[in-house]
């Protein structure tokens, strides 16, 4: 872990340099140097996520911590830091954050909505057609010089355009991808907690009961927040109720999906095949039957992963994390309820 004092201040709007801010990641460069002029700045330098010792240790007296979806911030971690005015996490989801345990000790928190919808949506119809079409499959034949003639039964895999695309979570990504769907053509069903009805208008989408939306759709996309509500929404009896020719995107969360559900509708193929960019447990170790699927496509929790999204995202985290030490309302603030 590294700690300096804080670099000059240049600047309107900066907060005191005696503020001590925590930060669990390494930050763009540009970023960076704007965290730098906010106070005396703490920051994880070392391999992997930063160690739950070495959180703890760095959050006495803390005012500020910019984290990320792995760090676990719970009431046990508040009440290390006092003082602590913001938590602004480097990722839309807040599922890693006990907003009950900010609430109660006045803590702000920011997370970095909107500027990730769209490329996280890309990512989502990437595996959708990765998975639909067998691309997995078709670069190993490929790569291990099985590749020897046209063959009209080679790796068939399922259509994509104009099928039935199910989303389960209407959201911001969730509509984004009904979007992508509606310009292949596919005619969009959603299930969410609330109607929408401007994606209904704009996207023809129509809102079904989870269990028709699952029976119905040749390719159902998981993008709904984790919550004590949503956790394995996509369980054994879900997969069951799925077509045989169906794939299963999930671009949420992994706890969203039962995993050793899913391992066996794969392998039996009650499902046709699936694409995860989320995975529980997360990372997702070599040796684990997931991989061993070849109608199982995983990617490494890449939603986000793009140069530009990256860094509209570690802005809007810091302009969270300024606003919250100046005691001014964040740009993005996470709903605490
Ligand atoms: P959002 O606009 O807030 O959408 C959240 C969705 O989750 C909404 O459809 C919402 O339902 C649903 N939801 C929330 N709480 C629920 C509950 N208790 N029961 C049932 N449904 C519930 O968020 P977003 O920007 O689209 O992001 C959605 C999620 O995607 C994030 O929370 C994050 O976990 C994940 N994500 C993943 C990546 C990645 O790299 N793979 C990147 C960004 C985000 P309503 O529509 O009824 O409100
Ligand atoms: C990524 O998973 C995010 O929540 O931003």
């Amino acid at each position: 872990m590294t700690c300096k004092e804080a670099a000059p201040r240049s600047g309107l709007g900066l907060a005191s340099s005696h503020m001590k801010v925590v930060l669990t990641h390494a930050l763009p460069d540009d970023a960076a140097l704007r965290v730098d002029r906010l106070g005396d700045v703490c920051s994880w330098t070392g391999a992997g996520p930063m160690p739950r010792g070495a959180l703890v240790e760095a959050m006495a007296d803390a005012d500020g911590l910019l984290c990320t979806l792995v760090d676990t911030i719970d009431g046990d971690l508040l009440d290390l830091a006092p003082g602590l005015k913001v938590v602004s996490t480097f990722s839309v989801g807040l599922d890693h954050i006990d907003l009950a345990a900010c609430a109660a000790r006045s803590v702000a928190v920011g997370h970095t909505p909107d500027v990730l919808t769209e490329t996280t949506a890309d990512t989502a119809f990437a595996l959708l057609l990765a998975a639909a079409r067998r691309l997995r499959e078709g670069i190993d034949y490929v790569r291990d010089g099985r590749w020897q003639e046209w063959d009209p039964d080679l790796l068939l895999g399922r259509d994509v355009h104009s099928t039935r695309l199910g989303i389960v979570g209407m959201g911001r990504i969730g509509t984004a991808i009904a979007r992508r769907g509606v310009a292949f053509g596919m005619t969009v069903g959603y299930w969410s907690r609330t109607a929408k009805p401007e994606a209904e208008a704009s996207l023809g989408a129509q809102r079904l009961a989870l269990d028709e939306l699952l029976e119905t759709s040749d390719h159902v996309v998981v993008a709904c927040a984790l919550t004590d509500d949503t956790r394995h929404i996509i369980d054994a009896r879900a997969l069951d109720s799925m077509k045989s020719s169906a794939t299963l995107v999930n671009i949420g969360r992994g706890p969203l999906v039962d995993t050793d559900a899913l391992v066996r509708a794969l392998g039996s193929g009650s499902i046709f095949a699936a694409g995860l960019d989320v995975t529980e447990p997360e990372p997702l170790p070599a040796d684990h039957p997931l991989l061993s699927l070849s109608n199982c496509t995983v990617i490494p929790h890449l939603g986000s992963s793009t140069v530009e999204t990256r860094s509209a995202m570690a802005h809007l985290a810091v302009d969270n994390l300024a606003a919250g030490l100046l005691g001014e309302p964040l740009p993005r603030p996470a709903d605490v309820g």
